[in-house]
Formats: structure tokens, C-alpha cells, sequence
């Protein structure tokens, strides 16, 4: 196996945690840098498992400070990139979509401008020919927001125009319509996957299903937007950090990949089937837990439906989602259950306290 650099950005979040943990424990022979701002998404917690591996290396940075990035791809000499550093929450893009244009666009284009000259990409240059081996890549994770809102039929393709109504998700197009440009203007080796709704464990308890679970267990009320109707397609974590391995490893330069998990649900629908499973495990009288569904005003601008078509990805590099909703959804509830103290520590605001204990004086 060849000796890489990766840098994967966002590490300490949620997907992120999951990619680094599980290319730093099957690939030894490469050298994973996870550079993280730990905004508060970040939390070094999700990767305490792995933070002593020889082969792994935390570095605590904003991919907006342009010469941070730059300096850090010489120092590191990064082979490749894996990109999921992001502002994640539309609500939060809604408050503040600054952030988000800084973030999601600056951010990507610091890092672009650091693979470009450092990889020394230029048109008519090696790194333009996407046959011939490569020695780079610069691997862009993005979501299947960019693509707008669906009705009750039909799926998302690769080849479905854009059109993002959320700030996140106009922020999400506009990067992975920069990473297009620096791979057709500059021959820089890329690729895109674009992605539906994830779940599992190590998610911050203000998106849907940890929120979810987490009111459950604290007997508050669950809140829903407009009436539940909205449909998400959902896929297990560990199922997309799987795609992200393979297409890393197999995915065509210059392709983008649509991965989702043949999986809608309402969110209504969803929210009822999580109470159930928590009724259980909670040994709550059956029905219990939905009596804190509490209908609040949607939000703005807020997408139906959004279901991918990911034969592509199975076609050319034999993907599919392979753990079951109700499945995925028990481990779930039973890791955020059997780890209260990751989710108190956030609550507390005590996992900010973490780096400092660890790695300040390293
Ligand atoms: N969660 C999903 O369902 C989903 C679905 C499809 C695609 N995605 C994409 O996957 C990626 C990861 O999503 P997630 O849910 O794990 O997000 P997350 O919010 O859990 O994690 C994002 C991470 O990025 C870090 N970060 C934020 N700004 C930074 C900056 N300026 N510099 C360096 N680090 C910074 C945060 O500290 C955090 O650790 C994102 O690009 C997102 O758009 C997410």
C-alpha cells in the first residue's frame, strides 16, 4: 500500500470522527492529519479511542486562515485531502449565514489554493489526464441539499441541476461547484460525493434524531416543524464512511457519487418509531414518549422531500447501504443511552474543556 498524508478536515465532528477513526485503524500505513476549528460541532471526545495511534495527528485550525493552510500542506507534505469541515445546521444557517459562506466557501477555496500549489496542478499537467495513476487527490464531501427540493416522486441523480434553498445548502453548492472549477481549470484531481441524511452515534444533539432521543430521555417536548411532513432519506453513519473509503480509494477523478439509503421516512413517521424504541428501552408504558410531540412553525424555506439515486456508486464501486432503519436507529438509541456522559459533557459545555486537557501542552 502507498504511504499517504491525508489531511481530513472536520475530524473531530460527526461524520468526520467516523472517517478518521476508521482510516487510522485500517490503513497503518497512512498518516491521517485532522485539522479541526472545534467550533462548537468539534468535540475531541468522538475520537479519544484513536488519539494515541502512531499513525494520527490532531491539529487545531480554521481552514479560513489562507496561510494556516498553506503553511500546514508544507509542513505535513499532504498527499490528499478529505474535506468535511462545514457548518452543518441549516437553522443555525438561517441565523447566521455568514458563517456559513465563510466556512463552507472561503474555507474550501483556502484549501483548493493550497492542493493546487502544492500538488502543482496547472492545465496540460499530468494531474489533468484522468487516466494515468494518481498521486493526489482532493476528495470534496457534500450533501444532497444542493439539489433543492423534490416532490412526492422522482429521485436525485448526479446530473440533477442545482438548486439550493437554505443558506447551508447554497453554501454546500457553491463549494462543490468551485471544486469543479479548480478540476476543470486547473487539472486539480477531485472528487464529490453527495450525500443524504446521516444518523448514528457521536451526532450533536440538535439535529433531528439525537434531539429527538435526548428530550425523550429528559421528558421535554419534542419539537417538529409544521406538521412532520417533511421526507428525509436516511443512512447509517458507518454506512456512509464505507462509501467515503471505497470512493477515496476507487472513485473516478473529476465524478461526483450520490449516496443515500433507499430509506425515507416522514419526519412525523420517524419520530414515532424512535419513541417507540424508547418507550422500551426506557421501560415507559408503550405510547408514553410520543405525548411530547410538540408541533412547531416550520422552518423557512424548508424543503419537502429529498430521496437519492444511488446506482451509480453500487454500479461502479459495489456500494450499498447495508444496516437496516430500525436497526441502525436501536444501536443508536442504545449508544447515546449507554454514553450519557458524552452527551452531559455537552450539555455542560465540559467537552470544550477536552482539547485543553489532552493536547495543549502536547
Ligand atoms: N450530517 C449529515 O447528515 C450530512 C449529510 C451529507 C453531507 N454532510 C456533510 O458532511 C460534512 C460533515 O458533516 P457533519 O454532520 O459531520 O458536521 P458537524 O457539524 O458534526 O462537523 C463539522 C466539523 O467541522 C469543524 N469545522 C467547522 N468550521 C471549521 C473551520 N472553519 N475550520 C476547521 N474546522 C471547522 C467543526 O469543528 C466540526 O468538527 C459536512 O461537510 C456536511 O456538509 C453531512
Amino acid at each position: 500500500m502507498n504511504k499517504k498524508t491525508i489531511l481530513v478536515t472536520g475530524g473531530a465532528g460527526f461524520i468526520g470522527s467516523h472517517v478518521v477513526r476508521r482510516l487510522v485503524t485500517r490503513y497503518p500505513d497512512y498518516t491521517i492529519v485532522n485539522l479541526d476549528k472545534l467550533t462548537y460541532a468539534g468535540n475531541l471526545e468522538n475520537i479519544s479511542d484513536i488519539e494515541n495511534k502512531p499513525n494520527y495527528k490532531f491539529v487545531k485550525g480554521d481552514i479560513v486562515d489562507a496561510d494556516f493552510i498553506q503553511e500546514l500542506f508544507s509542513r505535513e507534505k499532504l498527499t490528499d485531502v478529505i474535506h468535511l469541515a462545514a457548518e452543518s445546521h441549516v437553522d443555525r444557517s438561517i441565523s447566521n449565514p455568514l458563517e456559513f459562506i465563510r466556512t463552507n466557501i472561503l474555507g474550501t477555496v483556502n484549501l483548493l489554493n493550497a492542493a493546487k500549489f502544492s500538488w502543482n496542478c496547472r492545465l496540460g499537467t499530468e494531474s489533468s489526464d484522468t487516466e494515468s495513476p494518481r498521486r493526489n487527490l482532493f476528495y470534496h464531501i457534500s450533501t444532497d441539499e444542493v439539489y433543492g427540493s423534490l416532490g412526492p416522486s422522482g429521485l436525485f441523480t448526479e446530473n440533477s441541476p442545482y438548486d439550493p434553498h437554505s443558506p447551508y445548502s447554497a453554501s454546500k453548492a457553491s463549494s462543490d461547484h468551485l471544486v469543479r472549477a479548480y478540476a476543470d481549470t486547473f487539472g486539480l484531481p477531485a472528487v464529490i460525493s453527495n450525500c443524504s441524511n446521516n444518523y448514528g452515534p457521536f451526532q450533536f444533539p440538535e439535529k433531528l434524531i439525537p434531539l429527538a432521543l435526548n428530550n425523550i430521555r429528559q421528558n421535554k417536548p419534542i419539537p417538529i416543524y409544521g406538521k412532520g411532513e417533511n421526507i428525509r432519506d436516511w443512512l447509517f453513519v458507518e454506512d456512509h464512511t464505507l462509501a467515503i473509503d471505497l470512493i477515496f480509494h476507487k472513485g473516478k477523478r473529476s465524478e461526483t457519487y450520490n449516496i443515500g439509503g433507499h430509506n425515507e421516512w416522514k419526519n412525523i413517521d420517524l419520530i414515532l418509531l424512535l419513541c417507540g424504541i424508547m418507550d422500551r428501552h426506557l421501560k415507559r408504558t408503550a405510547g408514553t414518549s410520543e405525548k411530547l410531540i410538540t408541533y412547531v412553525t416550520d422552518r423557512s424555506g424548508h424543503d419537502l422531500r429529498y430521496a437519492i439515486d444511488s446506482s451509480k456508486i453500487d454500479r461502479e464501486l459495489g456500494w450499498k447501504p447495508s444496516v437496516k432503519f430500525e436497526e441502525g436507529l436501536e444501536k443508536t438509541v442504545r449508544w447515546y443511552l449507554d454514553n450519557e456522559s458524552w452527551l452531559s459533557n455537552i450539555t455542560t459545555g465540559n467537552y470544550k474543556m477536552y482539547y485543553e486537557k489532552q493536547y495543549a501542552n502536547r
